[in-house]
């Protein structure tokens, strides 16, 4: 047997001058899902996270709440590390950067570029802004402050420099030749358009604060944290050890997520520092859109900041999980409003989805015995909709290949759709005194629906899914893709099931 195809995905990696809100959750559940998926799929997962702990910010923030920053950082990264089982993400790997193996891959990483040239000391004067961790041209500027709003401070210090401007032709032919490399379009448009306007070599230390990784033989200086950020990727594959199982496995990565806020760091720059480097660069950056909260800006300041936890004790950790990539087009901005939250929860899961499973349930553990019924010779329409069943798998490849999670959801929901219409027109309850051989054949044909479905819910909504699929009396290693499909393992008839229970419950005002 060949190896199995790997898949490597990643989360930015989460400032610790902030708890962990709607958004780190947002970017985490679409790597978590594509993670799941792959797994399910068969493939060789690598799923990585972390937090990013360096910086005139952290610093700030420690010295605000009174801490050293190690012990400040420690804090806060517990936190992010607890939102892993809040949220139920499968990560495989938490890296910090304040970890030795990252402080030593990014100094070797700099060592490299100063061995090929790429990186020379200068002189920097210019705009900075310590909230957006960037610096800004005059030209940037927008009434004294960046163009983000932040406000700016004037710098001159000594500083290294990345040759940048070099780089602006070799990136033009990398994203022609990797069309897809930055997703949505629209965000490819817009980096192409950005480096076509010219690039300027960029500063990548500091003088003006400690907290952060020195410069290998020039302690005065710290590496500019986005050089430090963004190493974490491979940092946490074992580099500077190229010969390393994890990295020869899983370099160059399949998938950055990404926030819309941070592209231009990882499509612009981060290449730039790899090919520099002689490294691949990664396979694809997707930026995702952001949340408002009922239409405002989510922000410290306006105390409307959603906090995950919340989040799942109010509404539920799956519910939670799906509103959050149904609501919204990935790629797209999006508003959080309870009503729509409510509404996904009582129409699509409740309705469509855990009635229908809870019906098919019941009709069998009180008709067939509890044990699933043996079909007849299928009809026409049992064909078509097991046909449609069988067919979903290849669409949401498809759809997860380009990170539509919205759209594989809605491939799923229209097997839903189909099944719901299905039990309307067999009425497989009036079949119970007039014809039983077709009742067992109309039930036998949902209950193998609804095992395809649950199975690729189970990226989604992974406890829901498997509760339903303990119902089903699907052995553990027959709830992956492999199992689905016309030549896959269909439910055994005569299989005893346990009582059914529902697995959505509707959400009701208290
Ligand atoms: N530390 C950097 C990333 C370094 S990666 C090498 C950083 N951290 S962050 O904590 O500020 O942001 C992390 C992610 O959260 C970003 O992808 C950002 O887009 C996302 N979000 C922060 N607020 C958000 C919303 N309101 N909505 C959606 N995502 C948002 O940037």
């Amino acid at each position: 047997m060949s190896a199995p195809e790997t898949y490597y995905v990643t989360t930015p990696i989460y400032y610790v001058n902030d708890s962990p809100h709607i958004g780190h959750a947002y970017t985490t559940l679409a790597c978590d899902v594509l993670a799941r998926f792959m797994r399910l799929d068969g493939r060789r997962v690598r799923f990585l996270t972390g937090t990013d702990e360096h910086g005139q910010k952290v610093e700030k923030a420690a010295g605000e709440a009174g801490l050293d920053p190690q012990t400040f950082t420690d804090r806060v990264s517990r936190r992010f590390r607890e939102l892993l089982e809040v949220m139920d993400f499968s990560a495989d790997d938490f890296i910090r950067t304040t970890e030795p193996r990252h402080v030593r891959a990014v100094q070797a990483l700099w060592r490299k570029l100063v061995e090929r040239d790429q990186i020379y000391l200068g002189k920097y004067a210019g705009w900075y802004s310590v909230r957006d961790e960037s610096y800004y041209a005059e030209s940037d500027l927008v009434e004294g402050r960046a163009p983000t709003g932040a406000p700016v401070e004037w710098v001159e210090e000594p500083s290294y420099f990345f040759r940048l401007s070099a780089w602006q032709e070799p990136l033009l032919e990398f994203y022609e030749r990797h069309p897809d490399f930055v997703l949505p379009q629209s965000r490819y448009n817009e980096v192409v358009s950005f480096v076509r306007g010219g690039l300027t070599d960029l500063s990548v230390s500091r003088t003006t604060f400690r907290w952060g990784i020195p410069v290998p033989d020039d302690p005065d200086h710290v590496i500019y944290v986005w050089l430090d950020a963004l190493t974490n990727y491979i940092s946490a594959l074992g580099y500077p050890d190229t010969g390393s199982e994890l990295y020869r496995r899983f370099w160059p990565a399949d998938l950055h997520v990404i926030g819309k806020d941070i592209l231009r760091f990882h499509a612009v720059y981060w290449p730039a520092f790899l090919l520099a480097a002689g490294i691949e660069p990664p396979r694809r950056v997707f930026a995702h859109g952001w949340w408002t909260n009922e239409g405002q800006k989510i922000s410290k300041s306006l105390g409307n900041v959603i906090d995950p936890r919340v989040l799942v004790e109010t509404y539920g950790r799956d519910q939670t999980r799906y509103f959050l990539l149904r609501e919204v087009p990935f790629g797209q901005d999006g508003d959080f409003r309870h009503e729509a939250m409510v509404r996904r929860i009582n129409h699509d899961l409740a309705n469509d989805y855990g009635n229908l499973a809870q019906r098919v349930l019941s009709m069998i553990a009180r008709n067939c015995d509890g044990r699933v019924p043996e079909p007849g010779p299928l009809a026409a329409e049992d064909r078509a909709l097991l046909d449609h069943a069988h067919a979903l798998l290849p669409a949401l490849r498809e759809a997860i290949g380009v990170q539509a999670l919205h759209r594989a959801l809605e491939l799923i929901w229209e097997l839903i759709g189909a099944a719901n219409r299905y039990v309307d027109a067999q009425a497989p309850w009036a079949l119970r005194k007039s014809d039983p051989g077709r009742m067992r054949t109309v039930l036998w044909t949902l209950a193998e629906t609804i095992r395809h479905v649950a199975v690729l819910t189970r990226p989604f909504v992974p406890a829901a899914s498997d509760r339903l699929l303990d119902q089903l009396a699907v052995p553990e290693t027959d709830r992956v893709f492999a199992a689905l499909g016309a030549g896959g393992r269909p439910l055994l008839p005569g299989t005893a099931l346990p009582h059914p229970r529902g697995v959505f419950p509707r959400w009701q005002q208290e």
